[in-house]
């Protein structure tokens, strides 16, 4: 499989959550070229950035979710736990000397783009209302980033 290149029915509208969806497809690409170059150590810090970073994305979008009072914030937090919960399998095995990258670079191709386009689709339209309406706290957006991305 190739570069993944970002297609515009993956944008939500909500200009922060794009911007780390983007990143995570970066990376994801990112780990099919150092794939190739077949160093272990390197894989293992592309991989553990990886799932460090789709954790706290995850994190973000939860806390968006439930600031703009979206009623299906629930369910998809727990599609965000099984999902981690899938990956942290991948990363045991790889730990223990699997070669699970190709299939863990399909199965987050797959499972990423599908839950961008259904589940976090389905939030867009409550978010940018409630963000909307809160633009007059400015710092609110800057405090949610700051925490979960230091
Ligand atoms: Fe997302
Ligand atoms: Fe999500």
């Amino acid at each position: 499989m190739a570069h993944l290149v970002w297609q515009d029915d993956l944008n939500t509208g909500i200009e922060e959550v794009d911007n780390q969806h983007r990143r995570i497809v970066e990376m994801i690409n990112h780990l099919y070229d150092v794939e190739q170059k077949d160093d272990k150590e390197e894989l293992r810090k592309v991989l553990v950035d990886l799932v460090d970073y789709t954790q706290s994305h995850f994190a973000f979008e939860e806390t968006l979710m439930e600031e703009a009072g979206y009623r299906f914030s629930r369910a998809h937090k727990k599609v965000h736990e099984l999902f981690i919960r899938r990956v942290e399998e991948y990363r045991m095995r790889f730990d223990a000397g699997e070669n699970i990258v190709q299939e863990l670079r399909d199965t987050l191709t797959r499972w990423l783009l599908s839950h961008i386009r259904n589940e976090d689709a389905a939030y867009a339209e409550t978010v940018k209302a409630s963000m909307n309406a809160l633009s007059t706290d400015q710092g609110w957006l800057s405090r949610s980033l700051k925490k979960f991305f230091g």
